[in-house]
């Protein structure tokens, strides 16, 4: 099945590192079926989304916003998925019309973390920021996610502030 993007993408290095049976693979269509939602929980509210609406959202990512978002998920040998990550690629003036790269939702289900799904999906998503030219990838987290995201090379820059509506 196709997903969000191509293949070319995916870190052939990081997907031979899983273990048996578990694929990494962009967002795929199907994925509704497969507890992408689910994985999500982990990391927040996510709300009871139908079909339809998960279709719709999709298909705005598949074309009006091809190219700009990157959502990968790991999937385990019963086809479920057990971790997910998003980078968006921001295109930007400055810096010479560069591209930063945004990375958002990291969630690995709770019954498969402390196995490197998620310093590999980091991983997988860095691949990405590299290879659509991205000069930067940052991202936003709670304090007691620090180490997690210094374990994956991360550090401390700027400090986040934020308007909620
Ligand atoms: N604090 C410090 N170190 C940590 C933490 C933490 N919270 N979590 C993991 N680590 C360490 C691990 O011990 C490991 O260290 P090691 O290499 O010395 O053994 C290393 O980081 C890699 O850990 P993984 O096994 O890859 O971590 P995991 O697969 O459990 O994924 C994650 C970590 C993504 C934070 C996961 O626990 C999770 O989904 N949590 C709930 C959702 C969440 O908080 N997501 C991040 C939100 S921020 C954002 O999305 C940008």
């Amino acid at each position: 099945m196709e997903g969000l993007f191509g293949s070319e993408l995916v870190s052939p290095e990081i997907a031979a590192s899983l273990p048996s049976g578990y694929t990494l693979r962009a967002l795929q269509k199907g994925d509704y079926e497969k507890g992408f939602l689910d994985c999500l929980r982990v990391l927040t509210t996510v709300g009871e989304i139908t079909l339809e609406q998960w279709n719709e959202r999709y298909d705005w990512m598949n074309t009006s916003g091809k190219g700009a978002y990157y959502l990968l998920v790991i999937t385990n040998e019963v086809e479920k998925v057990v971790a997910t990550g998003a980078l968006i690629v921001e295109r930007k003036f400055i810096h010479n019309l560069g591209k930063a790269g945004h990375i958002e939702d990291i969630a690995v289900a709770k019954d498969q973390q402390g196995k490197k799904l998620g310093l590999k999906m980091i991983q997988a998503l860095d691949f990405i920021a590299e290879h659509t030219g991205c000069y930067k990838a940052i991202l936003d987290c709670s304090e007691a996610n620090e180490g997690f995201y210094i374990k994956c090379g991360f550090k401390r820059a700027g400090l986040e502030m934020a308007h909620y509506y």
